[in-house]
């Protein structure tokens, strides 16, 4: 409510709150090259197939139910938070400010919304983790080559203040990028989106000199192994033995493979298809989520991303079934535009639309909001 009264009072907005001018004024700060990279997602079929899943999802308003006090906060993992609302992990985010996961970190711990660290970070995990005070932070793995070297990695998020390990599955190989590949533009070569593998001390002794002398070498490398396609439910149950900590499969779309991860006591997933960056043609991440939700039966915790774009979105979601959400692209364009101030600002935009949209179809709490708000 605030946010809103602020807006309609003449507050100066340090970003559009409309979306797609959001993304406009971010392309026009950025080079070709790196606004591509961050929209990339095939020919957008899959991007188109998100939104259009969303849209399809309708809420229907009840009336005359005292909705004065509203309460959008929710438990995960034993912390209580603001809102539903999470920061996916962006990678190579330096395309879009050049103090990169900082300022994000910075943005999220101002309204203590989680950040999801990068396993592609810009910013090594232990920086962002100490401009953060005691707000929640996450960490995203993408299964390596080297187990070892994985499990460095989930032992750093650990020892940095992490309050949950997401293991991203869908990105076992980049999907087709036909707007990079154009551009012959793939950051990590050079040496972009690599800071938490060069402050690894297992991915240093894999070279022969450090990144420092041979930074050609080491970006050639990470290309290499930062992600394995072998991998499978056998190979990450070694997970277990790295960490106490929560563990979140990220990139689930089949309820059976939902129903699996429950039955196997992983303790969340997220419905996610990269956002649309994986495989095009893929159906819309939305279109999948209820009946994830029922194969996981209450087993495990469900978030859900790809194509949110506003507060009515994440009420959707949540009526659908998710415990919370992740927030991809419309945080980014935020950071490109005004730094940490515009990721604080679009998150402070995002949850005002979801309280205002709660109140106005009669719900007063994030928790209550069930499939009876839709139509
Ligand atoms: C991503 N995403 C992603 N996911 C992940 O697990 N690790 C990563 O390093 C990245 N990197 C990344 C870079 C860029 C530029 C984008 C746009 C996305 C996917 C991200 O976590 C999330 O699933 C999507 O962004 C959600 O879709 P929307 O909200 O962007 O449509």
């Amino acid at each position: 409510a605030q946010t809103y009264a602020a807006g309609l009072m003449g507050r100066r907005a340090t970003v559009p709150f409309r979306m797609d001018e959001l993304e406009l004024r971010a392309e026009a700060t950025m080079t070709p090259e790196a606004f591509g990279y961050l929209r990339s997602a095939g020919a957008e079929a899959t991007a188109r197939a998100n939104r259009n899943a969303l849209d399809a999802v309708k809420l229907v308003p009840r009336m005359l139910r005292n909705v004065a006090k509203r309460d959008l906060a929710v438990d995960l993992f034993g912390r209580r938070l603001p809102a539903p609302v999470l920061l996916a992990p962006i990678g190579v985010q330096n395309l879009a400010h050049p103090d990169a996961d900082l300022a994000t970190a910075k943005g999220a711990a101002a309204r203590n919304v989680p950040m999801i660290f990068s396993n592609q970070a810009s910013v090594a995990m232990e920086d962002c983790a100490a401009a953060m005070g005691d707000a929640p932070r996450w960490f995203q793995l993408y299964w390596t080559r080297s187990d070892a070297l994985a499990e460095s990695l989930v032992r750093r998020a650990e020892a940095c203040g992490c309050d949950a390990i997401v293991v991203t599955l869908d990105t076992t190989m980049l999907g087709w990028r036909p707007v990079d590949l154009g551009h012959g533009f793939l950051p990590f070569l050079n040496g972009q989106g690599i800071a938490q593998y060069v402050s690894d001390p297992v991915f240093r002794s894999m070279l022969a000199k450090s990144p420092e002398e041979e930074p050609l070498a080491a970006a050639q490398l990470f290309t290499q192994i930062y992600s394995d396609p072998s991998v499978d439910w056998t190979r990450l149950r070694k997970i277990r033995e790295w960490t106490r900590l929560p563990v979140v499969l990220k990139g689930i779309q089949h309820p059976a493979d939902a129903q699996r991860a429950a039955e196997e006591g992983w303790d969340g997933i997220v419905v996610s298809n990269h956002g649309g960056r994986q495989v095009d043609g893929a159906v819309g991440s939305a279109t999948q989520l209820a009946a994830c939700v029922d194969a996981v039966a209450g087993r495990a915790r469900v978030l859900f991303d790809s194509g949110i774009r506003g507060g009515a979105d994440i009420a959707k979601a949540l009526a659908l079934g998710a415990d919370a959400v992740l927030l991809g692209r419309p945080y980014i364009w935020g950071l490109a535009i005004d730094g940490a101030d515009g990721v604080t600002s679009v998150i402070d935009n995002v949850i005002a639309e979801l309280d205002l949209t709660l109140g106005l179809i009669g719900c007063r709490s994030v928790v209550e909001l069930g499939r009876e708000y839709l139509a």
